[in-house]
């Protein structure tokens, strides 16, 4: 096992009914700012919920926050919060309103140009304002990690910074119920993909990761279409939307190689071609273990074993048969897995390529080899 930080400050408040503790956890004099997306949670009332709970505090409003948030969405947020001082962010939605709001965050107290913090990482910042979210979409674990993606110009841009963990997070499974079900889809597979790449990697010991990695796949494969076959089934979505934190919130990846290659590229195919998140990362996966199968040869064979009960045959078939069935799961879901599925034809596989080298994006996986050819040869096997 590598050598490990493992620092998570975030206050997980879980379960039905538990909005009503914002008015404990916003401290009492702060000048709270909720933000949100398109509307969903006007709609189903949760924002109604949250302002009768902050009681008296000076609350304003910002709504607005799209899907894959955009950076000049974001500034006028940070336009907000300075004339009306705020000190408190409360982010309410999914996880493109949980990272906007981590932006606005970093962005509002910062100085400089906002758009440097995109470009330096935010290795720069040295303040953020408090935030504390809401979870209405189980997926991207944002509510407890400190990480953001932000649509800047032609990409998409993680950024990590400590300052930024939520200060707590209100997790009731109840508020997902509404969600449409390509959502929950895409929220299930998300969740198994960050799972998959602190684990699908090279042997490094870490036992208890791993074996809390297959806990979680495991999971998501029991209740992931019954959570979606029966919206309301409170502990199928329970556990759904236990695992979506658990697998980004740095516990598994802690001593182990981490490969974040179907990310990298789906995050390209998202400024692109505008596919959603989840789906970018169910059509990777697949052809990157194909591709990668030497590499991963050891953690292949223990997860087709361990996570879905291949034991039979040779272990080149035993593998086949484990991507074949990660594939299936996905499908099962009504999520595609092929990038011809959502009209991208090989004669952009050149411009994918190019987008990732313009990014920098030339060297991916746990050992770095994945080359911008290997990139190249991982969207052709997605076709
Ligand atoms: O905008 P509204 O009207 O709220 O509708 C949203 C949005 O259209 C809707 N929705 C959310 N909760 C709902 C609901 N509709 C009905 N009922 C509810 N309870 O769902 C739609 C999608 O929302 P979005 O927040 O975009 O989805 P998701 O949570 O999948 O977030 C995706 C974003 O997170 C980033 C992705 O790159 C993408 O930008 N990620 C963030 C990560 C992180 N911070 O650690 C890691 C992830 O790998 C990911 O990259
Ligand atoms: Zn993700």
């Amino acid at each position: 096992m590598f050598n490990f930080d493992f620092y998570n400050p975030t206050h997980i408040v879980f379960g039905k009914d538990r909005l009503g503790e914002l008015d404990r956890l916003v401290p009492a004099k702060a000048r709270v700012l909720v933000t949100y997306g398109g509307g969903s949670v006007k709609k189903f009332g949760t924002l109604d919920k949250v302002k009768a709970a902050l009681g008296s505090r000076k609350v304003a409003e910002f709504g607005g926050i799209e899907p894959n948030p955009k950076y000049k969405t974001l500034l006028k947020a940070v336009e907000v919060v300075r004339k009306n001082n705020i000190d408190f962010l409360l982010a309410v939605g999914g996880g493109s309103v949980m990272d906007g709001t981590k932006f606005i965050a970093a962005a509002a107290p910062y100085e400089g140009e906002p758009a440097g913090l995109i470009k330096s990482r935010l290795s720069q910042i040295k303040t953020a304002i408090l935030l504390g979210t809401v979870v209405t979409l189980p997926a991207t674990g944002s509510e407890m990690n400190d990480g953001c993606v932000i649509s800047y110009e032609d990409g998409k841009f993680p950024l990590f910074s400590k300052l930024l963990f939520p200060r707590f997070s209100i997790i009731d499974p109840t508020l997902t119920y509404t969600l449409p079900r390509e959502q929950v889809a895409n929220g299930i597979v998300d969740a198994f993909i960050h799972t998959c790449e602190q684990y699908v990697t090279f042997p490094a010991e870490g036992r208890f990761q791993d074996r809390t990695a297959e806990g979680i796949l495991q999971t998501l494969i029991e209740v992931g279409k019954k959570t979606m076959d029966n919206p309301t089934d409170y502990d199928a979505r329970a556990n759904l939307v236990w695992c979506a934190a658990m697998a980004l919130n740095g516990l598994i990846a802690a001593g182990v190689p981490e490969d974040w290659t179907a990310h990298t590229i789906g995050h390209e195919l998202t400024a692109m071609f505008g596919i959603d998140h989840g789906k970018t990362l169910a059509i990777l996966q697949p052809s990157i273990w194909n591709v990668l199968k030497e590499q991963k040869h050891a953690k292949l064979l223990q997860y087709a074993e361990r996570v879905w009960n291949i034991t039979d045959g040779d272990e080149l078939s035993r593998i086949g048969l484990a991507i074949g069935k990660t594939r299936d799961f996905f499908e099962s879901l009504g999520v595609k897995t092929h990038l011809a599925d959502y009209n991208v034809t090989a004669d952009k596989i050149d411009d994918i390529v190019k987008a990732l080298e313009k990014h920098g994006l030339t060297a991916l996986s746990e050992t770095r080899g994945v080359t911008l050819a290997v990139s190249r040869q991982i969207l052709e096997g997605a076709m």
